[in-house]
């Protein structure tokens, strides 16, 4: 198929890898230009603007940051892509966001699928991730060999109808920010009583919170917050959508969130988000919260 990609980031360049792989005819844009080198290397064409990247494309994947990110860049794919183009919206963006996405590209005679990814840059490298689908029956058949590139097959799951996939995105990103901000209070209330760190880290890598502190044992160890994975900023952006989005008061939620605010204030925000119980542990004081 000829498919342009829009979004080179850590996540992006490494989904787009596997869609050259399979043998389809790509082309890829970055707002940033620099970063298509390893992809042009392997056979796509690169793009010097949207338009460029669009104009003869089937289909247009987006992995872009977060939902005004989305906004800017498909009204300009609804410019210049061939109407009932599908647009492919990996981006974590919330169930709103691709509600009113779906509408819009609707508006444009597009097609509008989102399908935010679960895991992190080594399943994107390994073609391992979670897929969490919202779209039509039709539009999903046409799109799941393509989600089976970057998606572990028995992980890709259509939730319902557009949206739905961002709705439960929304969930399962609270519970990792929830979990990294108990690992924040384990660690913090650890040293307060004066528990050897590496004693500390084992025992709790064994019990409730040990799925992220056994993949995050090494940052939370040593304080080095590099190489990032997944961003504090992009975790502070999907912990915002969750307090809009819901009706209820997420107490845990909104305090998880303000630990992010503290530890992106002090410079964090590129950070792994390991850096939220990293920066509560052993830098922040009380009043940063
Ligand atoms: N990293 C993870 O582990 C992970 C896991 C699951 C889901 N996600 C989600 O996947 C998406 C991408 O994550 P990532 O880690 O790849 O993020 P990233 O490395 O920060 O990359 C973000 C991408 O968005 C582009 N971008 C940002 N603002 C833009 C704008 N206004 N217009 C056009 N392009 C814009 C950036 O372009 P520039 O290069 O020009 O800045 C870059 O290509 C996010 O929604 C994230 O929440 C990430």
């Amino acid at each position: 198929m000829r498919i342009a990609f829009l979004g080179l980031g850590r996540m992006g360049s490494a989904m787009a890898r596997h869609l050259l792989d399979a043998g389809h005819d790509l082309t890829v844009w970055n707002r940033t230009s620099g970063k298509a080198g390893e992809l042009v290397e392997a056979g796509a064409t690169e793009a010097s603007t949207v338009g460029e990247a669009v104009g003869n494309a089937e289909i247009v994947v987006l992995m872009l940051f977060g939902p005004d990110s989305v906004r800017d860049v498909l009204k300009e794919v609804g410019e210049a892509a061939g109407k009932g183009t599908l647009v492919l919206d990996s981006t974590t963006i919330g169930r709103d966001a691709a509600e009113e996405f779906g509408k819009l590209a609707d508006g444009l005679g597009l097609r509008y699928v989102d399908a935010p990814v679960v895991g992190t840059t080594a399943p994107a490298r390994n073609g391992t991730l979670g897929v969490l689908v919202g779209a039509t029956d039709e539009d999903f058949a046409t799109v799941k060999p393509l989600l089976e590139t970057w998606g572990d097959p028995e992980k890709i799951r259509h939730v319902g109808p557009v949206a739905s996939g961002n709705a439960l995105k929304t969930v399962v990103n609270l519970t990792l920010g929830v979990a990294m901000g108990g690992v924040a209070e384990a660690l913090r209330l650890g040293r307060d009583l004066h528990i050897d760190s590496d004693v500390l880290l084992a025992t709790l890598g064994q019990g409730p919170l040990g799925f992220s502190v056994n993949q995050k044992k090494d940052m939370l160890a040593s304080g080095d917050f590099q190489p990032t994975a997944f961003s504090l900023d992009l975790l502070l952006k999907d912990l915002t959508i969750a307090l809009d989005v819901a009706s209820d008061d997420l107490p845990l939620t909104k305090a998880t969130a303000a630990y992010a605010d503290a530890a992106i204030a002090a410079g964090h925000g590129d950070d792994d988000y390991t850096a939220l119980a990293g920066y509560f542990a052993f830098e922040g004081s009380a009043d940063s919260y």
